[in-house]
């Protein structure tokens, strides 16, 4: 079978690229379009056929297995001949291959903080901390904003705490994150849940259906270079990610003790289907913690790709609850194409070598995102076309704007210059690390045998992580409630006396269907959404 690799999907990957990812996968219309785009157009191109040439030379495998510790040995038959294949394809010039991001403009000691935290537990780290973001008027609780600088390795990852609306000192604490691999959790939080909206007039609009109606929330932009974090470092896989994310929780609730007894959940969407296992793994792997891990919470997320990826043709094709967008020709395409695209996966899953792992990334999403995204529709909700020039919604422009206010930077002590809402290099410095299939779902188990509540929600709407895909993997879960969870009836969810969705739960696992929802559930089923996490926050796990 021919391989044929386009670089745009490449980048358009999977779900990863989360929620303002409608940046990162503008009108498939226009692919040339795609590559233009300045950030990482043509630098992306000649990224690609430096990484061609150098392979053709031979060079590039010896790079990679330098830079990534990844003996040669490690290379199947099968994995040579998807690299040749792939290397056919961009049969360029130049030499070597950088997967390091460039280092983002800021100024440390640029924001003036109040307090300033250090854990001799965590030498080199500390965490500084403003409370006056309140004059911005995104909400009238009391706000925190500030950094976690990691001084040895020059991080420092951005954080804005709101606490709750109704009462802070009983309510949960839940820490938010968006996916990408490489997009901003202010995204996340103007966007979808946040207690604000940003209006085409660039100001803030209450959010009646914000999740900090009952619970405190994080919001975190994390791995280092997303949104306003910063680095001369850079992070291109899940499990360093995890490590930083540990030392901020930590910092953070020494800073505030009167938050860290309270339950704690981890909740995001997308890309964070891969971080969220991982980090709530590495939390419970330290028995010294000072705070609890009371549940998380996965949205449309990318956790178990090897079942993942069968879904996309039944979910563009007509099976997941709206008519077909391609043809029949497409879709048959992309069931031929299943069985190579599972056996690459699965050989990554066995070896976890980027030899494996990156091919998988390039096949699979190429041959089962590629047809859809020709189409120009929206990848995050099978119901409309993108819209606007290169974003898929246009509300998402006015954030970008807003957070680029001098006096909002200001009044949230921000040291970067500008604010991206999604970093690509850090999206394909995952991709190019293997990070994308590999088997981070069996994290999931680990938490499900410690005791840790997991819900799976997805809007049914969306097409890039879709319901079909993750209903079947949590189906597929191999884990001591398995039996229970398959035998457990899939039930109504019924919001305000209407239906809104479907779930079905075995003690502390739960899939939840949410009707209308597309990618970014909150977005566009704001009350569904509030719903669903405050019954989950109160430990009503069955709905
Ligand atoms: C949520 O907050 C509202 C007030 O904002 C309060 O009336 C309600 O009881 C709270 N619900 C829970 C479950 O705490
Ligand atoms: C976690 O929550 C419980 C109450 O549910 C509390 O007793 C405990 O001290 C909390 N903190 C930690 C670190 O477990």
């Amino acid at each position: 079978m021919r391989l044929s690799i386009s670089v745009t999907t490449l980048l358009a990957a999977a779900c990863a690229i989360g929620n303002s990812n409608a940046l990162s996968i503008p009108s498939f219309a226009n692919p040339q379009q795609l590559l233009n785009l300045e950030h990482y157009g043509n630098a992306f191109n000649s990224q690609m056929d430096k990484f061609a040439q150098s392979a053709l030379n031979g060079n590039i495998v010896t790079a990679i297995a330098n830079y990534f510790n990844e003996p040669l040995e490690s290379i199947s038959e099968e994995t040579k001949k998807i690299w040749s294949d792939l290397i056919l394809q961009f049969p360029q010039s130049v030499t070597n291959l950088n997967f390091k991001s460039n280092p983002k403009k800021a100024t440390k000691g640029k924001g003036k903080f109040d307090v300033h935290v250090t854990d001799k537990k965590f030498p080199g780290h500390q965490l500084r901390v403003k409370s006056t973001p309140e004059s911005l008027g995104v909400d009238t609780v009391k706000q925190y904003s500030g950094y976690l600088d990691v001084e040895e390795e020059d991080k420092h990852f951005f954080y804005w705490f709101f606490e709750s609306r109704n009462d802070p000192k009983n309510d949960p604490v839940v820490l938010w994150l968006n996916g990408g691999p490489g997009c901003s959790s202010l995204t996340g939080l103007f966007f979808e849940l946040g207690p604000s909206s940003i209006t085409a007039g660039i100001k803030p609009k209450f959010n009646p259906s914000a999740w900090n109606n009952n619970a405190s929330v994080i919001f975190l932009d994390q791995p280092v270079n997303v949104g306003y974090s910063y680095s001369s470092e850079s992070v291109s896989n899940t499990i360093a990610a995890g490590k930083d994310v540990y030392a901020f929780l930590e910092l953070f609730f020494k800073q505030f003790p009167q938050y860290n007894n309270l339950p704690f959940h981890i909740a995001g969407e997308s890309y964070a289907g891969h971080y969220i296992p991982v980090f709530a793994s590495e939390i419970l792997s330290h028995e010294e913690r000072t705070f609890n891990l009371t549940s998380v919470l996965i949205g449309n997320g990318l956790t178990d790709p090897l079942v993942q990826y069968e879904y996309y043709e039944p979910m563009a094709c007509g099976e997941g609850g709206e008519p077909s967008v391609l043809s029949p020709e497409e879709c048959q395409g992309m069931t031929d194409a299943i069985p190579r695209c599972t056996s690459l996966i699965k050989s990554c899953y066995e070896s976890e070598s980027i030899w494996s792992c990156v091919p998988a990334s390039i096949y699979c999403n190429n041959a089962e995102m590629g047809p859809y995204q020709r189409t120009g529709r929206n990848v995050y909700d099978i119901r409309t076309m993108c819209e606007g020039s290169n974003l898929c919604y246009s509300d998402l422009e006015y954030i970008d704007q807003y957070l680029n206010l001098e006096d909002v930077k200001a009044a949230l002590g921000v040291e970067v210059d500008e604010y991206e809402s999604c970093n690509f290099d850090i999206n394909r410095n995952f991709l190019l690390a293997g990070d994308w299939m590999k088997p981070y779902y069996k994290n999931v188990i680990n938490l499900l045998e410690s005791d840790v509540p997991v819900l799976i929600y997805a809007g049914d709407k969306d097409f890039i992580c879709n319901w079909l895909g993750n209903q079947a993997w949590t189906n597929a879960l191999e884990w001591s409630g398995s039996a229970g969870f398959s035998k457990a009836p899939v039930k109504s969810w019924e919001v305000n006396g209407k239906p809104a969705g479907e779930v079905k739960n075995y003690k502390h696992f739960t899939f939840l269907r949410v009707f209308g929802g597309g990618h970014m559930v909150p977005y566009d089923q704001p009350e569904s959404s509030l719903d669903m996490v405050n019954r989950w926050l109160s430990g009503d796990y069955k709905f």
